[in-house]
């Protein structure tokens, strides 16, 4: 049996919104939704995994983007969030390990520097955390996005951990996180919260 947790880490704006309105490869999270991740450009360590200088080190918006990338192996995630990355990622993109693409289009596994490599998996979401488990070696495994397949394994009750980042923005319309879900379907135990003056970060374990 492996030991590794499946947990999902996402921001969200204060009315709830994962994403905003006319998300689209060419517009990344929808209108207005970069200011919700504006605290993670500001930090050190994820500039640095995008290969980009400067930022913040020894705060805890950093020491966040640290811990995330640190206790993930492997990855999965929605063909929507895949179109977008697709163009925004860098030939060297964030996950430095595998990542499981949910999908009802097979496409060959397209592989990326660093140790990223994108596998498509069709037959779905638990045939994909499988997947995962079997490669983190050891790590946990991130339920990356977006928010169909977030919410798809809420229900399916699949996940052990979450982090949601709360920014202080309204964004008014888009994709709720959490829309449509009945009392029932998500049970939480808050475990911390700490955050900056950009954002609010928050942990639950499932029950
Ligand atoms: N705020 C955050 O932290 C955060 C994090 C990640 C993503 N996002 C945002 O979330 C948005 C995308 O979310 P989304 O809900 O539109 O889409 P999504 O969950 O990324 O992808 C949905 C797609 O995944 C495939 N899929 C899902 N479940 C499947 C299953 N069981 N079997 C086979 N294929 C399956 C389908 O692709 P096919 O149509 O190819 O069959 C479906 O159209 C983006 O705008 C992204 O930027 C936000």
């Amino acid at each position: 049996m492996s030991s590794s947790k499946v947990f999902f880490d996402v921001g969200i704006s204060l009315d709830g919104y994962m994403a905003g309105p006319n998300a689209s490869p060419g517009n990344p999270m929808g209108d207005g939704a970069r200011a919700m991740h504006g605290w993670i450009f500001q930090t050190a360590t994820f500039r640095e995994i995008l290969g980009m200088p400067g930022g913040e080190r020894g705060t805890p918006d950093d020491a966040r983007v640290q811990q995330v990338f640190a206790r993930a192996g492997a990855y999965v995630m929605g063909r929507r969030m895949f179109d977008e990355g697709e163009v925004a990622w860098p030939e060297n993109p964030p996950f430095r390990g595998p990542v499981y693409v949910l999908t009802h289009s097979p496409r060959e596994p397209w592989v990326r520097q660093g140790g990223t490599t994108f596998h498509f998996v069709t037959d779905g979401l638990a045939s994909a955390l499988a997947q995962a488990k079997a490669a983190a070696g050891g790590k946990d495994v991130r339920i990356s996005g977006g928010v169909d397949t977030v919410r798809q394994a809420i229900r399916a009750g699949l996940l052990d951990e979450c982090t949601i980042h709360v920014a202080p923005n309204l964004l008014g319309a888009g994709q709720r996180l959490l829309e449509g879900l009945a009392p029932g379907e998500m049970t939480l135990v808050p475990v911390r919260a700490d955050g900056s003056a950009l954002v609010t970060h928050l942990d639950y374990r499932f029950t």
